[in-house]
């Protein structure tokens, strides 16, 4: 069984996140993890003046995501950071190249889940995720969000991201605040989850 994380990251807080992903997707017996990430649209000019390509080196080493190897998984696991509520441009972009996925159903029945990041608290977590659930849907994927069995998401002595719809981080007005152990603990969560799910229904 293969579970397939794709992401985009500008300054490393969904990387982080993803590999949190990974570990807890890892858990599940005879499950393959693979981390991949979409391709950038932005010049070397524009993300060294957004300040990304010193952070970005940290995950260049990831390879960068072939559409036709959505096919190849039995889950497939999103991270974005929020664009003004939604997912980032890259994602859309990488997500408008899988026309030929959808005309034969390549990914109906699949297991699709999404997690994110944003600098501020109340930023556009969850309609970044439910905004991204459209186009899973489209595909005849299967969705499948973070339990409140996470009981982590219904604390209330920190501030933290997470909710039923999917794993997040707040980054800070200057994403100076890297992902909290209760928000690594809900990716790992997550993950596990989604893998367990696309076992069941694998067989
Ligand atoms: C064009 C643009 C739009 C953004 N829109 C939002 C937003 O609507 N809400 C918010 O809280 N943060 C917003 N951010 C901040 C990013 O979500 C933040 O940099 C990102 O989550 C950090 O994750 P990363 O390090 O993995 O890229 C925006 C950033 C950019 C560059």
């Amino acid at each position: 069984m293969k579970v397939l994380i794709v992401f985009y990251s500008m300054y490393g807080h969904i990387y982080r996140l993803a590999e949190a992903v990974a570990e807890g997707a890892r858990e599940v017996t005879g499950t393959k993890v693979e981390m991949q990430r979409v391709p950038e649209t932005l010049s070397e000019e524009i993300l060294e003046k957004m300040g990304a390509l010193e952070p970005q080196k940290a995950f260049a080493h990831i390879p960068v995501c072939k559409v036709d190897e959505l096919a190849s998984a039995d889950a497939i696991i999103f991270g974005t950071p929020t664009r003004f509520g939604n997912m980032c441009g890259q994602m859309r972009q990488f997500l408008d190249a899988t026309g030929q996925l959808w005309a034969r159903g390549a990914l109906v029945g699949k297991v699709g889940s999404v997690f994110t990041s944003s600098n501020t608290q109340h930023g556009g977590q969850e309609s970044t995720i439910l905004s991204f659930h459209f186009t899973l849907l489209h595909q005849g994927m299967v969705i499948v969000g973070l339990p409140y069995t996470f009981q982590g998401q219904s604390r209330m002595d920190e501030i933290t991201g997470g909710s039923p719809y999917g794993t997040s981080t707040i980054a800070g007005s200057r994403g100076e605040r890297m992902p909290s152990e209760n928000e690594l603990a809900a990716a790992r969560f997550q993950g596990k989850h989604v893998a367990t799910i696309a076992f069941k229904l694998s067989q």
